[in-house]
């Protein structure tokens, strides 16, 4: 029997109208939650998420501002829209989209963020807070829907095998803290395998739930599956295809037609994970106004 598929659009739409209702309680309280999100250099795909965040924004009735910044733009100038955002009070969520430029620190700019406006939840505060499971820290928002994707399906992640491929600190690494917290979503067994893993196969195929987050066009096949898994596919990858006008579609980091004939359950490239992750930039972002409109 084929895979079930995993409906990620379907699933944030719903979370995202039930986001609705705090929204109009911060809005009573005069407080309309804002985001900014910062986008250095014209890398084409990183444009497309800021735009793609932006018209979230606009539908679900947040401000937000999006500040484009030529490719040349130094590490200093950088710095200083960063405190200048932090003083923002319209501003409740920062956002610098990554990758940045070569010249640029990633670390010096991510650390200069506010962790009370680090929605990505990168700043080594919300990354400690998250480690050990406090609940004040904001989750990245890519793993927190890749969980959420996962409770709202009915896959039920206590005392399961999860092994996640790729050990990025966008992805991987945040996965598993919160696949190993205990509640909801997690209460895991977690593996992490990553480009130096032997015979990543042997592990894959281990997987009860298994999160491919590598960044590699279709890495995982159909034989690295365990007959009946859940496969969530993190990847959006560029295949040429000059089939279409575009000159490329979208691929994620799973062989799709291999791995839905033996999965229990996958999500789709596009249709999966990318809109759960916008609606957890939102929720973060609401979480974030939050904290500024005592109740
Ligand atoms: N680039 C790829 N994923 C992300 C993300 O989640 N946040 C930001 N800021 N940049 C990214």
């Amino acid at each position: 029997m084929p895979a079930r598929i995993i409906d990620g659009a379907a699933v944030g739409d719903a979370m995202r109208t039930e986001l609705q209702r705090d929204i109009r309680a911060l809005g009573a309280r005069g407080v309309t939650p804002g985001l900014a999100a910062v986008l250095v250099g014209d890398d084409p795909a990183s444009a497309t998420y800021v735009r793609m965040k932006g018209k979230a924004c606009d539908e679900a009735g947040l401000y937000h501002e999006t500040i484009r910044l030529a490719k040349e733009t130094t590490e200093a100038e950088l710095l200083a829209l960063v405190e200048r955002l932090n003083a923002d009070h319209k501003i409740h969520g920062i956002l610098v989209q990554l990758p940045l430029p070569k010249q640029i620190n990633t670390q010096r700019v991510l650390h200069r963020v506010s962790p009370e406006k680090d929605v990505d939840g990168f700043h080594p505060e919300n990354v400690g807070k998250v480690s050990i499971g406090d609940p004040t820290g904001f989750r990245p928002a890519t793993p927190y829907g890749v969980q959420q994707l996962l409770v709202r399906s009915g896959v039920e992640t206590t005392g399961t095998h999860v092994v996640i491929v790729g050990r990025s600190t966008i992805v991987g690494r945040p996965m598993a803290a919160l696949l190993l917290q205990d509640g909801p979503g997690g209460n895991a067994t977690v593996t992490v395998c990553h480009s130096r893993t032997r015979d990543i196969k042997s592990v894959t195929r281990q997987a009860d739930i298994l999160i491919v987050a590598i960044g590699k066009a279709e890495f995982v096949t159909g034989e690295m599956i365990k007959p009946g898994a859940v496969v969530v596919d993190v990847g959006v990858n560029r295949m040429d295809d000059p089939s279409l006008k575009k000159g490329y579609r979208l691929v994620g980091d799973v062989q799709f037609e291999e791995a839905k004939k033996v999965a229990g359950a996958i999500t789709p490239v596009p249709g999966g994970v990318g809109p759960m992750t916008i609606t957890m930039l939102l929720y973060n972002t609401v979480q974030a106004a939050r904290q500024w409109a005592p109740a």
